[in-house]
C-alpha cells in the first residue's frame, strides 16, 4: 500500500522523500512472540513506550519520531494484513505462515519460538504410516497436514480440523494421530502419546509486504540488517 502522501511527489526525489516520512507498519503476534519481538527491537533502538502501559485499551501504537505503528493480531491473521498491506511488516510462526499460505516475503528467522511441527500418536499407529493406509488425522493445521501427507508421503487420508488441544484426537478416537505443534514434548508425554514423525522445525519469522519491500527497500533492509546482527 501507498502512504496517503505518495504520489504527490512526482520522480525520483518524491520516491526518495516518500521513503523517509511514511509510517512503517508492524503487525504482531499477539502473546509471547509480540512480547520478544519488542524487545529485539528495543535491541536495535526501537522502542515504542506507549505499548508498554498495560492500562491502555488503544489497538495501534506509534513511535511518532521514527513513524513507526505497532498492531497486535491474532497470529494467523498477520499474514492477511501483511499481504493486503495493511502492515508492511509482520512477526508470526512458521507454522502460520505455511498454513496460511499467503503472497508476502519471509525475510528473516528471528530464531525464538523454537519448536517442531510434528505427526504424532499413540505408539501403536506408528505402522499405519508406513503402509499407506486411510487413516483419520486430527489437526489445527489442515493445509500443513494435507501437504504433508498428499505431497510428501502420497498417503490419502481424512484431515479434521480441530481448533485447539489436538492431543485429545487419538485420546477419544477421533482420529489416528494428530499433525500439531511439538515444543518440550510434555503436553504428549502426560497424554501417553509420541512424536511419530517430523515434519519440520518451526521458529518465529519476519514477514514483508511484497510492494512495501519495493517501495520501502531501504528502510526494510536496513531494519532486516540491523536485526540480523543481533540474532
Ligand atoms: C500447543 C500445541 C501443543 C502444545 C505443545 O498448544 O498445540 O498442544 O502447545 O507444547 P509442549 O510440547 O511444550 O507440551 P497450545 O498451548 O498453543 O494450545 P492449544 O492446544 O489450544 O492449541
Amino acid at each position: 500500500m501507498l502512504s496517503a502522501g505518495y504520489g504527490k511527489k512526482k520522480g525520483r526525489i518524491g520516491l526518495e522523500m516518500s521513503e523517509e516520512t511514511r509510517y512503517l507498519t508492524f503487525a504482531l503476534g499477539k502473546g509471547r512472540l509480540a512480547k520478544k519481538t519488542l524487545q529485539l527491537l528495543e535491541e536495535i533502538g526501537i522502542t515504542c513506550e506507549e505499548m508498554k502501559d498495560k492500562d491502555s485499551r488503544k489497538l495501534v501504537f506509534a513511535n511518532e519520531e521514527r513513524k513507526l505503528r505497532f498492531f497486535l493480531a491474532k497470529g494467523p491473521d498477520v499474514p492477511t494484513y501483511v499481504e493486503y498491506g495493511a502492515a508492511d511488516i509482520g512477526v508470526v510462526g512458521k507454522d502460520t505462515i505455511m498454513e496460511e499460505n499467503r503472497r508476502v516475503y519471509e525475510v528473516l528467522d528471528l530464531g525464538f519460538g523454537k519448536c517442531r511441527m510434528c505427526v504424532c500418536g499413540p505408539e501403536s499407529a506408528r505402522e499405519l504410516l508406513q503402509h499407506h493406509e486411510m487413516i483419520r488425522v486430527a489437526s489445527k493445521y489442515p493445509n500443513i497436514a494435507k501437504d504433508y501427507f498428499y505431497n510428501k508421503k502420497h498417503q490419502t487420508v481424512d484431515i479434521i480440523k480441530l481448533n485447539g488441544s489436538v492431543e485429545l484426537g487419538p485420546m477419544v478416537g477421533l482420529s489416528d494421530v494428530i499433525v500439531d505443534i511439538v515444543e518440550t514434548g510434555s503436553t504428549l508425554k502426560e497424554n501417553g502419546l509420541a512424536v511419530l514423525e517430523e515434519i519440520c522445525p518451526l521458529s518465529a519469522r519476519m514477514i514483508v509486504n511484497q510492494v512495501s519491500m519495493q517501495m520501502q527497500t531501504e528502510r526494510i533492509r536496513k531494519l532486516i540488517y540491523e536485526l540480523r546482527e543481533r540474532l
